[in-house]
């Protein structure tokens, strides 16, 4: 069985659901309000989990309530908690608003997360070299994704590393990764090229290649997913469901990629796992409460 470290931040989302965004200067009703866990790396790790995969994860958390809650949430859920410490101040906040179609605006602020430095990411090396798979994002400052990427490298631990939430990356990082998977938005951030039609997929993903990036999996919501590898673009059709929010569904993306990979899938079959993975997700409320169990994934994949 394939072990799987993610390395990340863990957040508290303020949840605020509403017909439509507010536009800037105006006030609007919402419908209602609701506080779930999230962060893009914990969603990963608690993903991984649900699929029935072994997990750990390396992270901080502050000294509020929350704290306490998640680390008892993740015991219960089987995720190691080796990797995370306690710090003298806030847990990560993320103040999210989703609308009557699902999509979502997000606010962060890092409390706990900004204190994941390089040397912290030294001290749970062992809990990097020891996994088949590395699930990296970008809500941690990039010392410490370096890092963590620097030590996956030297282990051969195979990294996955979704550029999220979008920003510069540096060419280092790039050259460490076997796997990245943006979005539009994202693809377009690290290329300049906004990925809008097959030839904008190919175009993105050869820039992303080009920047020594393995494998580009490149997400494209509810159209799936586009792979560019060796030069080489091919689509994985998406999975039309009740979509009711899609916060997270990325981050579901991710974990059912790395999963089905540590089972052994070839990369086309696993990124059709990812995108049934990540559509069943988005029929919940909340990042992790519409994650699906192995048996959800394989009865929309029809098995
Ligand atoms: O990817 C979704 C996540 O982004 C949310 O859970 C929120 O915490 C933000 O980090």
């Amino acid at each position: 069985m394939s072990r799987f470290c993610v390395a990340g931040s863990l957040n508290i989302d303020l949840v605020t659901r509403t017909k439509r965004f507010p536009k800037q200067g105006e006030t609007v009703q919402g419908e209602s309000f609701s506080t779930f866990t999230g962060g893009k790396g914990a969603n990963q790790a608690v993903a991984l989990s649900k699929l029935g995969a072994e997990t750990v994860m390396t992270g901080k958390l502050g000294n509020d309530i929350y704290a306490a809650q998640y680390m008892e949430y993740f015991r219960k859920l089987g995720i190691s908690t080796e990797g995370i410490t306690r710090e003298e101040t806030s847990t990560g906040i993320a103040v999210i608003t989703v609308d009557e179609n699902g999509e979502n605006s997000i606010i962060i602020i890092p409390g706990a997360n900004g204190r994941v430095d390089a040397a912290y990411i030294k001290e749970k090396k062992e809990l990097i070299a020891k996994a088949d798979f590395l699930l990296l994002q970008l809500e941690i400052p990039m010392e410490a994704v370096l890092e963590a990427a620097r030590t996956a490298k030297a282990a051969g631990t195979e990294i996955i590393f979704d550029p999220a939430p979008a920003g510069n990356v540096p060419s280092e990082l790039l050259k460490l990764v076997d796997i990245i998977t943006p979005n539009e938005t994202e693809a377009e951030a690290l290329t300049g090229i906004r990925p809008d039609d097959e030839a904008g997929f190919a175009a993105a993903g050869k820039a992303l290649t080009s920047k020594g990036v393995r494998t580009a999996v490149m997400k494209a919501g509810s159209r799936g997913a586009y792979i560019y590898e060796k030069g080489r673009l091919a689509h994985v059709a998406g999975f039309k469901v009740n979509t009711v929010d899609t916060t997270a569904a990325g981050d579901t993306f991710n974990a059912g990629l790395a999963y089905a990979l540590g089972e052994g899938m070839e990369l086309a079959g696993a990124v059709r796992f990812a995108n049934a993975a990540a559509a069943i997700s988005t029929t919940k409320h909340g990042a992790q409460d519409g994650m699906p169990s192995i048996d959800e994934v394989q009865n929309l994949l029809g098995f």
